[in-house]
């Protein structure tokens, strides 16, 4: 089977380019539910590439509430085989600071209440998958050559800790999550990465810091703050999964 790429949409990123040229967009409905919004299905750098925003065209679904089984299941049914998904995230590390892009290595999970596993005995299938590196190695070092290529500074590696939301942390909150090794904090990285996991499709995830985290910055953190740096850099991230696609052989 031919590899075929999905790009999952994080905060600020809705659309793709202008180059994506769309050939279909339908809501998908899955034996899950719905997906947040449209797939959409075109060609971008010359390949045939799918795009799913997360949040929904214009960030109506918070990070709780979206339907992760749904649009990961709707991509697996077109055989999507690589996701490149793209999350913001606030920093606590001091390499993290706002507007730095990041290829997280590994994540903890703090949330709950969410549907996260495909086998949750409903089906009579029950595995356990092995998630020691939650994200594909090879897609990591695809995307990693695509930034030394274009010059694009990019952090590899850090352990992306996933919070429920939709609030901010505490600023102890924030200090735990650093002893426990967090560098960057976000609220959609699970349960999506494992269930990529359990359909055996390739993701990694490209990162935005949109603000230092509670208790590291010196000020309170704003929308507004985030909505600016958001703003700034979310054509960076367009720009690094462009230049990703259009360096891998398909
Ligand atoms: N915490 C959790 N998720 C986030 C943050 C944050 O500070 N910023 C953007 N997403």
């Amino acid at each position: 089977m031919a590899d075929l790429y999905a790009v999952i949409g994080g905060s600020g990123l809705y659309t793709l380019d202008e180059q994506f040229q769309i050939e279909s967009a339908e809501k998908l409905q899955t034996p899950y539910g719905d997906t947040s919004t449209e797939l959409q299905i075109g060609l971008w750098q010359g390949h045939r590439v799918a795009f799913l925003p997360r949040h929904g065209a214009s960030h109506q679904v918070p990070p709780h509430k979206i339907n992760y089984r749904a649009n990961l299941w709707a991509l697996k049914n077109i055989d999507i085989t690589h996701i490149i998904a793209a999350n913001a995230v606030g920093g606590i590390d001091s390499r993290y600071g706002p507007l730095a892009l990041g290829l997280p290595d590994q994540i903890i999970d703090y949330t709950s209440n969410r549907e996260h596993s495909f086998f949750d005995g409903e089906s009579g299938e029950v595995e356990h998958i092995d998630f020691t590196q939650p994200y594909s190695q090879t897609l990591r070092e695809a995307i990693i050559r695509a930034a030394r290529k274009s010059h694009s500074d990019l952090i590899d590696g850090g352990t992306y800790g996933c919070t429920n939301g939709p609030r901010l942390e505490t600023a102890a909150e924030i200090k735990k999550l650093k002893m426990d090794g967090c560098s960057i904090v976000g609220m959609t990285g699970m349960p999506e990465a494992a269930l990529a996991r359990e359909l055996d499709i390739e993701y990694a995830s490209i990162v935005l810091v949109v603000n230092w985290c509670a208790g590291i910055g010196d000020k309170a953190i704003t929308m507004e703050e985030i909505t600016t740096v958001l703003r700034q850099g979310v054509d960076n991230i367009r720009q690094l999964v462009s230049d990703t696609l259009s360096q891998v052989k398909i």
